[in-house]
C-alpha cells in the first residue's frame, strides 16, 4: 500500500506538473525521472535535464530517442548553474533531484551539498506558487552522510511562512534507506 520513495516522488510530480509547464531534472542519470517529467509537461511544456557526466547525458538521450518525447533539453553541466539556462523571469513548476551516484558507474562521482544546496536555492527563487522541489536522498555511500546532514540542516531552516517541507522516510528500515524531501512554495 505505501509507495516506495521513487513511487512517492513520481506521485508528487504527477500532482504538481500540468501540460505546458517547465520542469527540471537536476540529476538525469539514466533518464528515468526525465521521461516522467517529459510526459507530464507534454508537447507544449519543457524539461531541462542536467548531469555532469557525459555517460549520463548519452544514456538519457538514448532513452529519449526511443520515446515519443521531444520536449527535453539535455545539459551537461552542474545543476548549481541552473540559472544560466533559464530565461529571465521564467518560472518552474517542479524539480527533482535523485542524489548519490549513477547506478553501475563510478561511485566516486556523487552529488555533494556544495552544489545541491545552491541549486535548490536557485530553483526556489524560480518556483511557482504550489510548485515543488523533490529530493530523493540516497546516503548509504561514502560522502552521502555529509550531503544528507547539510541538506537536512538547510531545509529545516526554510521559513515556514513561505514553504512546507516534508520528509518521507521508512524509519524502521536498516542499512540507510533513501528518503524523500519535498519543498512546496506556499
Ligand atoms: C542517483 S544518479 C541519478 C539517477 C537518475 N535520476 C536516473 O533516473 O537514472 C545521480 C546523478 O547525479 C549526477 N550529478 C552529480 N553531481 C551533479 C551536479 N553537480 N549537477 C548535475 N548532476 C550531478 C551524477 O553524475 C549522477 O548521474
Amino acid at each position: 500500500m505505501l509507495k516506495n520513495v521513487l513511487q512517492f516522488a513520481h506521485h508528487l510530480l504527477e500532482e504538481t506538473i500540468s501540460p505546458g509547464d517547465l520542469a527540471i531534472d537536476a540529476t538525469c542519470g539514466n533518464g528515468n525521472d526525465t521521461l516522467v517529467l517529459a510526459k507530464l509537461a507534454g508537447a507544449q511544456g519543457k524539461v531541462l535535464a542536467f548531469d555532469i557526466q557525459k555517460q549520463a547525458i548519452a544514456s538519457t538521450r538514448e532513452r529519449l530517442e526511443a520515446s515519443e518525447y521531444t520536449n527535453v533539453t539535455l545539459i551537461q553541466d552542474s545543476h548549481a548553474l541552473v540559472d544560466h539556462y533559464l530565461e529571465d523571469n521564467e518560472e518552474i513548476s517542479a524539480a527533482i533531484f535523485n542524489l548519490g551516484y549513477l547506478p553501475k558507474s563510478d561511485k566516486q562521482i556523487i552529488t555533494t551539498s556544495n552544489s545541491t544546496i545552491p541549486a535548490v536555492e536557485k530553483l526556489l527563487a524560480r518556483l511557482k506558487k504550489k510548485g515543488l522541489i523533490i529530493l530523493v536522498v540516497y546516503h548509504g555511500h561514502e560522502g552521502g552522510k555529509e550531503e544528507k546532514t547539510a541538506l537536512l540542516e538547510y531545509v529545516t531552516e526554510l521559513d515556514q511562512k513561505k514553504y512546507h517541507v516534508l520528509k518521507y522516510d521508512f524509519i524502521n528500515q536498516i542499512n540507510n534507506p533513501p528518503f524523500v524531501l519535498a519543498i512546496e512554495k506556499k
